[in-house]
């Protein structure tokens, strides 16, 4: 049996729903009480620049009251980081953004963007927090995550899940390579984006995986059966994938 695999639930959707009325409600506090009963590992948040769902009194908040550990998502801006510094999360994932897109597109140009990058991984680095660079499934990002000094990947498996078929195998073969090389250079592998209750397990199966982050399909699943039921179906999922 492989090592541990371990789940953070994005609960960004939640504060959708809130925002989309700008209502107390849907209260993110009692998700992060359900997901956490429920045997989560972490709690993910992105605090966006347009703050379109968590603002940044959510993530005070949900500091506050979590038990588990904080996976903070954010840009590599200035603000951003004075704000990681201030919260101090155990995780941070830098990610790419951009205020047009519905959600975040693509992995970090951590070939263009070299500088940027290696300052905020640097700032947050010294700071104790474990850094994490989400980048596409590829070789070439993967050495320069590596030369930034980031103790972690998250690997973009958006493309893996809008693919169908042949195309959808080719990428999930991306992954599995992009998940050994990473473990080889001696970085901790997690992944996310787009993953759902059907397309979880192949990627759950990869044996150097240590952590997936998942928001949106378990959100739209609470609808029906609640953050408590929705966050054990996908840990139950994940942990026979690995059996
Ligand atoms: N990982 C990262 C780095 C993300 O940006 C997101 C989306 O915010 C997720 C995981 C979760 O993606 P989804 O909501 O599609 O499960």
């Amino acid at each position: 049996m492989s090592e541990a695999l371990e789940l953070g639930v994005n609960i960004d959707h939640i504060a959708n729903i809130r925002q989309a009325r700008f209502t107390a409600y849907p209260d993110l506090l009692a998700a992060v009480t359900q997901v956490e009963a429920a045997g989560a590992h972490a709690i993910t948040m992105h605090l966006r620049e347009d703050r379109r769902h968590v603002q940044d009194a959510d993530i005070y908040a949900v500091r506050q009251h979590m038990t588990t550990r904080l996976n903070f998502e954010m840009a590599a801006t200035p603000e951003m980081v004075k704000i990681a510094l201030d919260v101090q999360p155990e995780d941070v994932c830098v990610v790419p953004e951009k205020r047009e897109e519905l959600t975040t597109e693509g992995g970090l140009d951590v070939i263009g963007q070299f500088q940027r990058i290696q300052t905020v991984t640097q700032q947050l680095g010294q700071a104790g927090i474990q850094v994490s660079l989400f980048v596409e499934p590829d070789i070439e990002h993967i050495r320069r995550v590596v030369e930034l000094g980031a103790p972690v990947v998250e690997l973009h498996t958006g493309t893996y899940a809008n693919k169908r078929g042949a195309e959808q195998q080719r990428e999930l073969e991306r992954i599995q390579q992009a998940a050994a090389f990473a473990h080889e250079q001696g970085i901790k592998v997690n992944a996310g984006h787009g993953l759902d209750y059907e397309n979880t397990p192949v990627i759950a199966a990869i044996p150097q995986m240590r952590e997936l982050n998942i928001g949106h399909a378990m959100v739209a699943r609470a609808v029906f059966v609640g953050m408590h039921a929705a966050t054990r179906e996908m840990l139950a999922l994940m942990r026979s994938a690995r059996a």
